[in-house]
């Protein structure tokens, strides 16, 4: 497929759908990098400008993200996290076999008189907080802010701040050591991001998110994590199946 100038289609518009069309057809694959606007402007025979223009919609659009001195990318699916499964982040990308990370941000105990009414426990109960930027096969896609019941976890390797890889997951750790996580009350609404989740998510201030916030419970029925969860909304999408009574 080639442009058609006698089309009163923009070039741009053009251009944007062929490109869509390579993506559908797996000619470019979630992860590679797509020909450089050089290319893509002697190939297509179009200007400089009208690849800017195709690129940066495709680009709003969710489907390329543009790498600062690397080049566009076409971007992996958007994480699906299929209700009412109470799965991890880990489990959750490997299942689609992809490669889930996390970066942290901050691990602290104390005292969040805030949070500790929110999980419904004494405002001086422990927490511990990690906060930690996940992402998807190098991709940012979301921030992950958690606070998990120190008393529940006395005994897991989460509780030593000085030894444990807050990278890895924090679900298999905790469930490790014997506990089970057992069910979770989930919130979702929408939001933008400020600078500071912007910067670390790679996108404009304003850019919409996703906002989750979790309350989830042992099977004692005691509180373990209150988290608040801030997805990009091109990354994420929430699925359910409704039952009709
Ligand atoms: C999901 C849950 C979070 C939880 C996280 C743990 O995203 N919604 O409440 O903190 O998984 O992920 P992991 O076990 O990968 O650390």
């Amino acid at each position: 497929m080639q442009i058609d100038r006698t089309l009163h289609i923009p070039l741009y518009i053009q251009l944007k759908n062929l490109i869509v069309e390579e993506i559908e057809n797996q000619v470019w694959v979630s992860g590679s990098l797509i020909p450089s606007e050089k290319e893509l402007q002697e190939h297509y025979d179009v200007s400089r400008i009208t690849v800017r223009q195709a690129v940066n919609e495709l680009v709003n659009e969710g489907l390329v993200i543009k790498k600062q001195g690397k080049g566009t990318y076409v971007s992996f699916p958007k994480l699906s996290h299929n209700l009412p499964n109470l799965t991890s982040f880990t489990e959750d990308i490997l299942s689609k076999g992809l490669v889930p990370q996390a970066v942290i941000l901050k691990v602290e105990k104390g005292n969040y008189p805030e949070i500790s009414k929110k999980m419904g426990l004494l405002k001086n109960t422990m927490l511990l907080n990690i906060k930690r930027l996940r992402l998807i096969n190098g991709e940012e896609v979301g921030i992950h802010d958690s606070y998990i019941n120190l008393s529940v976890i006395k005994n897991s390797p989460i509780a030593s701040t000085e030894s444990f890889d807050y990278t890895k997951s924090i679900y298999d750790a905790i469930e490790k050591e014997g506990m089970i996580i057992s069910h979770a009350d989930e919130t979702l609404e929408g939001g933008i991001a400020n600078e500071e989740t912007a910067e670390l998510l790679g996108v404009k201030k304003g850019f919409p998110l996703l906002i989750l916030e979790r309350i989830t419970f042992n099977s004692d029925e005691v509180p373990v994590e209150y988290v608040f969860m801030n997805y990009r909304a091109d990354k994420y999408k929430y699925s359910v199946r409704l039952h009709r009574n």
